[in-house]
């Protein structure tokens, strides 16, 4: 909890605070009343000059205590305002000594104190908002009037820790140090000695002339940013209060907003992806690796190739990249180039990072320069007979303890593996596009893949800045088996009356960051055609088959590439035109599958997209596709744009109640047949009085 212990110096005694709560140091119920015993015994220990607060290994604290949010242990006195008030009016100087990670209420702790000292590797951030709430112990109202409007909008808005070093230029700590408890017991005594002031928080309204923009511009940022998220907007609202009241008030202010953010459905759906990220990341068994992924080879230099090659190399791997020609190779090389180019312009990276990464890239047309590689992964043409050339001819250039990969996104892990002689080190890993911008690797688990290897490639997930989740064998994994079912009711519903824009539009005000038939356009549509094709000799011929999609294809209208799809595009823009060629299509499809046409509302829009991917979720946890439910919904908020203020399919379907989902996908079996036969698992949940978040 917190440990006390005392410091004789030679000008005088120091008490240092020490909160001990592994493994991130969260300010909890019990923290909070230890701290506060502490503090009370510090302050009125006569022979006590100044109070040093400061954290342990690698953390000084990382905020409150989520899981405590929403149960009686959140009301357990002091609260953390309170524990500041404390802090900050006491008489004795009491200086933070960031020892490590600071964030939310960890750093709220410390805007009460009378000084700060960081090391230099401490990162301090309010990151409140990406759980849907916002910094609910004065963060809002202190930081402004420590650091300015502009620094703290960005800190508290953008959500995003700060290093030590830029920390000091704000000014929100006084100085970096190695010894940061030492530099604060330093700080600490001469504000006790009165030769430096402390640097208590001005009370009063803020005394600077009201910045209209900087607010303006910073709720823009934010609805970009969190589209449909309430708390960066509610937090900017609070920030806004430092410039016309007086702290008291303010605080005031803001614990009436938290109060209600942190009771609302949003928040309960950002913290249930905060914890099911986590949750993800951990593999039934505990299984070491048994092989260090440092080189690592990669097949194709095409969109997912070059992607997921930046992606290692951001990471500081190093990379083989192949091709099967010197031109195929240098247009991707080319591509590559210029993303990094980009990125440079907007200032994620310096030259000199760029050169770094490229550097880490080395180009091959061999395969033999695999031969050194700890993992390989494929990225080629999506062609079994393609798969399986390419699997054979690794097998027999790598080590035997080498790992082999396919980002395959929907074939059979255990087909290809069957032409190595190691099925135990072949796997999926299916990444997203932009790879080295996506954050979703779904990690495929064949019949007879190893613990080990498991544990290898997500140990290199969380390297590169993925969130592996593990998934089964099947058609689509867990994602693309689910979007065919959404994406096949978006077709139903243009021919029985819809516009390709209102089911956008209808999914994007739900808080999909695309609706549907956008995502196609982007996409290609020429993919998903190809894959039609290939099913439609054991596609069920009783079964409804829209035949929009296919129709448009066959004008050659591929989606943004070729500048039509759904919709029509302007030479270099991605703004998606609605084209009257397209809405005379769907409805000569329409007639000659003897739809009439009729009005479609933006419920029965997101009712029946939404629940389709409901009902079949609750197949592949039934089917042992995916471990939990909670994985899905990380795989939908981390891969498919689905909005993080709704927690997932999974956890908006507990918010909406799985008897209301149960009943509306009965009617739609009644009135739209055999797709919509509801999951068993999901009729069992209703009968029980469950939810999914109580498998
Ligand atoms: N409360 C409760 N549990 C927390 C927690 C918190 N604030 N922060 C992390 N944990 C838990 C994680 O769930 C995980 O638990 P598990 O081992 O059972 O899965 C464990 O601590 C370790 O976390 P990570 O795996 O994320 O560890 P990392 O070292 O990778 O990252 C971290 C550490 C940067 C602190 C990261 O956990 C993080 O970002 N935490 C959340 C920080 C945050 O949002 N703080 C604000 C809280 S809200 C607040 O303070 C309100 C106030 O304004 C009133």
């Amino acid at each position: 909890m917190v440990k006390l212990e005392l410091r004789e110096m030679d000008a005088g005694r120091v008490a240092v605070l020490r909160i001990e709560n592994p493994p991130v140091n969260s300010v909890g119920s019990a923290v909070r009343v230890s701290l506060d015993e502490q503090l009370k015994a510090a302050l009125s220990d006569a022979s006590v000059k100044a109070v040093v607060l400061t954290g342990t290994a690698r953390f000084f604290s990382g905020g409150a205590d989520i899981r405590e949010f929403n149960t009686p242990k959140a009301a357990v006195r002091p609260s953390l305002r309170e524990l500041i008030a404390q802090i900050e009016a006491a008489e004795k100087p009491i200086v933070a000594a960031i020892n490590g990670t600071a964030l939310g209420g960890g750093l709220e702790l410390t805007l009460g104190c009378h000084g700060r000292v960081a090391d230099p590797t401490a990162k301090l951030g309010l990151p409140e908002v990406k759980l849907g709430v916002l910094p609910g112990a004065g963060g809002t109202q202190r930081l402004p009037r420590l650091i300015g409007l502009d620094a703290a909008l960005e800190i508290i808005v953008g959500g995003e820790p700060v290093t030590a070093q830029q920390a000091l230029e704000y000014g929100l700590v006084d100085d970096v140090d190695n010894d940061p408890v030492a530099k604060a017991i330093e700080l600490a005594l001469t504000i006790a000695q009165g030769v430096r002031a402390p640097r208590r928080v001005d009370h009063d309204p803020m005394d600077m002339p009201a910045s209209a923009a900087a607010f303006d511009s910073a709720r823009k940022n934010a609805e970009r940013r969190y589209r449909g998220c309430i708390a960066p907007l509610e937090a900017i609202a609070c920030v806004e209060k430092t410039l016309t009241t007086k702290l008291e008030e303010g605080l005031e202010f803001e614990r009436d907003r938290f109060q209600y953010l942190v009771n609302g459905d949003q928040s309960k759906a950002q913290r249930h992806i905060f914890f099911a990220e986590r949750k993800a990341a951990k593999l039934p068994s505990d299984e070491p690796a048994d092989v260090k992924i440092r080189r690592v080879g990669v097949v194709g230099a095409g969109t997912m190739g070059g992607g997921i090659a930046m992606s290692l190399a951001n990471a500081g791997l190093s990379v083989v990249l192949m091709e099967q020609s010197d031109a195929a190779l240098e247009r991707g090389w080319g591509t590559i180039v210029r993303n990094y180019e980009t990125s440079q312009r907007r200032g994620r990276f310096t030259a000199e990072e760029v050169e770094e990464r490229l550097a880490r890239i080395q180009r091959s047309v061999d395969y033999a320069d695999f031969a050194d590689a700890d993992l390989v992964i494929e990225a080629a043409f999506e062609d079994m007979a393609v798969k399986k050339e390419i699997f054979s001819r690794l097998d027999a250039v790598c080590r035997p303890d080498a790992i082999l990969a396919s980002n395959t996104s929907r074939l059979d892990i255990d087909e290809i593996a069957g032409v190595t002689s190691r099925p135990e080190r072949v796997l999926g890993m299916h990444f997203f596009s932009p790879a080295n911008v996506m954050r979703l690797l779904e990690v495929v688990k064949g019949a007879q893949t190893s613990n080990a290897v498991l544990a290898a490639v997500f140990g290199l997930a969380t390297r590169i800045g993925k969130v592996p989740v593990l998934v089964g064998v099947c058609d689509g994994f867990v994602g693309n088996r689910m979007v065919s079912h959404y994406t096949r009711e978006a077709y139903f519903l243009l021919e029985e009356g819809a516009t390709p824009a209102q089911i956008d539009g209808a999914l994007r005000r739900f808080g999909m960051a695309m609706g549907p038939l956008q995502m196609q356009d982007m996409a290609g549509l020429d993919i998903s055609w190809a894959a039609r094709k290939r099913q439609a000799p054991t596609r069920p011929a009783h079964l409804r088959y829209s035949k929009v999609a296919d129709r448009i294809c066959e004008m050659g209208r591929f989606g943004q590439k070729t500048g039509s799809g759904f919709y029509r595009y302007e030479p270099g823009s991605r703004e998606p035109i609605p084209d009257p060629e397209v809405h005379a299509l769907i409805e000569q499809c329409a007639a000659e599958a003897g739809i009439v046409r009729r009005d479609i509302s933006d419920e029965e829009i997101v009712e029946r997209t939404i629940f389709a991917l409901v009902n079949e979720a609750a197949k592949i946890v039934q089917d042992g596709i995916a471990q939990r439910p909670s994985d899905i919904d990380v795989v939908y908020v981390a891969g498919y744009g689905f909005p993080m203020f709704r927690g997932g399919p999974m956890f908006y379907a507990d918010t909406v109640g799985l008897e209301h989902v149960l009943n509306t996908i009965q009617r739609f079996h009644k009135e739209h047949g055999e797709f919509w036969t509801p999951a068993p698992l999901l009729e069992e949940l209703v009968r029980s009085g469950r939810r999914f978040s109580d498998l």
